[in-house]
């Protein structure tokens, strides 16, 4: 089946159009482009039963992907569970929560499988056969393992220091990773050069109009599995700032579709203190983004200080009612427990901040504790365990005798038999 319903790209600054092509910013003013669809041609196939009869991926909102012919990276992407987080919301003291848990995507564990899926598919319509990207971790995983898996060259650029499970997590699939002395932003500007200069199919360069869009699955998988409605509130790690608003739009999409009814979803944003442009700039009324030069924070998937959609992300926080919250490195790891112990999920630091930025938004009175709340868990705790290293107890070694053992547990022989 064709879906070609996507029209174009369109300048978010000052609505120009463009065509679909491999480009990222609009060539009058630099502001970023956005696909934009013929909802009506949408509408007329996508419907409740159209969805529910499609197999559970992230491609049964394939009209609303801009895809023109069937996908053919990431076939198995998404469907991961909502679950119904019966326990934290009694740690944290609220009536209705659920975690989307994209700790378990397929094939990396982090949300990034959405939007590498739609970026690689469009890389092969486009006919790039090699493609790359700038990633603090996940996006490396991602893209490597897909174009692996799609049989394209791929390169990988990330800041040297980035936690072994991502480095090998991506390397491991015969990628060529490079280390950038650097921090992400240095990447970043590297990447767009070689893009350009190449013309290859950089994912979150000349392909981001694109590749950010694969993100709204998680915002409609969110939706259907709520019954068909979205939820009062939504927490979100934000790095670059675009998860958070594509998440956002997946809601207004199904809402202009009828799919669901009228969306009032407050937009919470995510983000470590020491790198925290975008809550920062969303506590002020003028949305400027204030770049961070240093980020220094355990949660590394986050750190851009300098991110792309931070002033839309910053705004989308205050125009939904929502807010912005930054939390320390001690805060992050607490989250991280209280998220393993509570629902045995194990989430990487990202989902830290947003376990600790969701207790501490509660605890300010933002969240309302009667209202439905959805956590956003993008990525899993294995691949950042130096995170952990001595902040959890090591197991006890004890000799393979029942003595042992009950001289630990502090039971007298024998008194717990038969209980
Ligand atoms: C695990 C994780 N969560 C959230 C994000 C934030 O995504 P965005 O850059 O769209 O704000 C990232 C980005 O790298 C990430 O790796």
């Amino acid at each position: 089946m064709s879906t070609d319903l996507a029209l174009g790209l369109k300048c978010r600054l000052c609505g120009k159009l463009y065509p679909k092509e491999a480009l990222n910013f609009c060539t009058d003013d630099f502001g970023p482009l956005e696909v934009v669809y013929d909802y009506e041609a949408v509408g007329a196939t996508l419907n409740r039963a159209s969805i529910a009869a499609r197999p559970r991926n992230m491609w049964r909102y394939r009209e609303l992907l801009p895809i023109d012919g069937e996908p053919t990276v990431g076939l198995h992407v998404g469907g991961t569970p909502l679950v119904k987080a019966d326990r934290l919301a009694k740690a944290l003291g609220v009536a209705e929560l659920y975690v989307k848990n994209d700790a378990v995507n397929h094939p990396t564990l982090s949300f990034k499988d959405r939007v590498v899926a739609v970026a690689l598919s469009k890389a092969v319509e486009f006919g790039f056969k090699t493609v790359g990207c700038a990633s603090t971790g996940n996006l490396a995983g991602s893209v490597a393992a897909n174009a692996a898996a799609a049989g394209l060259e791929a390169y990988v650029l990330i800041p040297d220091g980035l936690e072994q499970g991502k480095i090998l997590g991506a390397t491991i699939y015969g990628a060529k990773v490079i280390a950038i002395h650097g921090n992400y932003d240095h990447v970043n500007r590297l990447c767009s050069q070689i893009a350009f200069r190449y013309g290859w199919g950089f994912v979150n360069v000349n392909l981001r109009p694109f590749y950010a869009e694969g993100s709204k699955t998680m915002g409609f998988e969110i939706a259907e599995d709520l019954g068909w409605r979205a939820p009062d509130h939504v927490v979100v790690p934000m790095a670059g700032g675009s998860l958070v608003g594509k998440l956002y739009k997946s809601f207004k999409e199904f809402e202009r579709l009828g799919l669901i009814g009228p969306v009032s979803t407050k937009m919470f944003g995510a983000q470590a203190t020491g790198c925290n442009p975008i809550t920062h700039a969303a506590k002020s009324d003028a949305f400027k983004v204030k770049p961070i030069r240093n980020p220094i924070t355990i949660a590394k998937s986050l750190a851009i200080g300098d991110p792309a959609d931070g002033y839309f992300a910053s705004k989308l926080l205050r125009e939904t009612g929502g807010w912005g919250e930054d939390v320390t490195d001690d805060e992050i790891v607490e989250g991280m427990k209280l998220l393993a112990e509570t629902e045995g999920i194990f989430t990487e630091t990202a989902g830290g901040v947003t376990v600790a930025v969701t207790r501490k938004l509660i605890e300010q009175g933002k969240i309302d504790r009667d209202g439905s709340t959805v956590i956003c868990i993008t990525g899993n705790g294995l691949k950042t365990q130096e995170a952990l290293q001595g902040k959890i107890a090591a197991p006890v070694v004890i000799k393979p005798t029942l003595e042992e053992f009950e001289a630990l547990i502090g039971a007298e022989a024998g008194e717990l038999v038969g209980v």
